[in-house]
């Protein structure tokens, strides 16, 4: 099959080659997937699982990329749940061969359906970004009608998710970024924005929740204007900062069906929108995921028509 493999942690992206490797084969509850839309977060190349197996051991040459939507083409022994010849979509093990690829191997519990009428390149958009929102919000930050949410980088792929999810769910949401997302942010449902660079977050009064992508500077000021009994939610590591009287969280976004298939819902019925920025095909990957400029929204591979 063809595929992009990274090599070498230094390069970063610069790195990636499209080349031949074998087809995976299927391990015990495992699905190989025919993948038609492959989502690529850049951070990945800063992860040690993008370079090193659960037992610190090198594993590269290792293929990125870790969304996927695609069409099950073979199941391994004991697997159940999901049909040969199905539409899926799912976020893929950070310490396996990636999506990034033809065909990927991936655990059954990893993926959801993805229904006829949702396009191959939405449901690859929708993982990471959206787990992280759905988890941050509702399993973490454990939003509640009512409450004001400040969200970092609304115009981004997890702050988009993040302002509509929390919306519907009957939240305030002050949005911030940098000024040129002011009306992006405004869009996807904020109810009020803060440019970082040139308005004082600290005008924003008391929030309930803040979710955090920016971390550093940012995250020490929002912790800061977090009320009573709130919350910090961090996905960029660690909390550098607690709120005076609540609870600092950081996690890593995991697999769960029954939320992705919440959230392939809320896409289908229009309550949801994706951010899709960039959709190449397999050939033009490595160009398209090394731009000369910064790149605004997911970057989509789309591995078949
Ligand atoms: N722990 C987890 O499970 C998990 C899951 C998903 C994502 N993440 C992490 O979360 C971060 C965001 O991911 P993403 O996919 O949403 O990225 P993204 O699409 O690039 O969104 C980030 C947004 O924040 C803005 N931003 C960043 N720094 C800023 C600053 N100092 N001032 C103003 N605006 C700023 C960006 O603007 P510009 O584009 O102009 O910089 C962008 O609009 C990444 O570090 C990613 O690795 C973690």
């Amino acid at each position: 099959m063809k595929a992009i493999v990274v090599t070498d942690e230094a390069a970063g992206t610069a790195g990636m080659k499209l080349v031949e490797r074998p087809d995976p084969p299927a391990a015990i509850n495992d699905v190989i997937v025919q993948v038609h839309a492959s989502g690529f977060v850049p951070t990945e190349m800063e992860w040690p699982s993008t370079w090193k197996d659960r037992l610190g051991r090198d594993r590269t040459p290792s293929i990125p990329g870790h969304e996927l939507a695609g069409v099950v083409t073979a199941l391994g022994y004991g697997t159940t749940g999901v049909s040969v010849g199905q539409r899926v979509l799912g976020l893929a093990d950070w310490h396996r061969d990636g999506t990034l690829a033809e065909y990927v191997a991936i655990e059954a519990r990893n993926l959801a359906p993805l229904p006829g009428d949702v396009d191959f390149t939405v449901g690859a958009s929708l993982p990471i970004s959206g787990l992280t929102a759905w988890q941050g919000l509702f399993d973490h930050g454990r939003l509640k009608a009512g409450q004001s949410v400040l969200a970092h980088g609304a115009a981004g792929a997890v702050g988009t998710m993040v302002t509509q999810l929390a919306r519907e769910a009957g939240a305030y949401i002050i949005g911030t970024g940098r000024a040129a997302d002011r009306q992006k942010a405004l869009d996807f449902g904020a109810n009020e924005f803060v440019d970082l660079a040139n308005d004082a977050l600290e005008d924003v009064g008391g929030v309930d929740l803040a979710f955090d992508v920016i971390g550093g500077d940012i995250q020490k000021r929002s912790a800061s204007l977090i009320r009573p009994g709130g919350t910090l939610v961090t996905v960029v590591g660690p909390p550098e900062a607690r709120p005076a009287d609540g609870l600092a969280i950081d996690f890593v976004v995991e697999s769960d069906r029954g939320q992705l298939s919440e959230i392939v819902q809320r896409v289908r019925d229009g309550r949801l929108r994706t951010n899709i920025g960039t959709v190449a095909t397999l050939d033009d990957a490595v160009a398209a995921l090394n731009p000369t400029e910064r790149l605004k929204g997911k970057s989509i591979i789309r591995l078949r028509p």
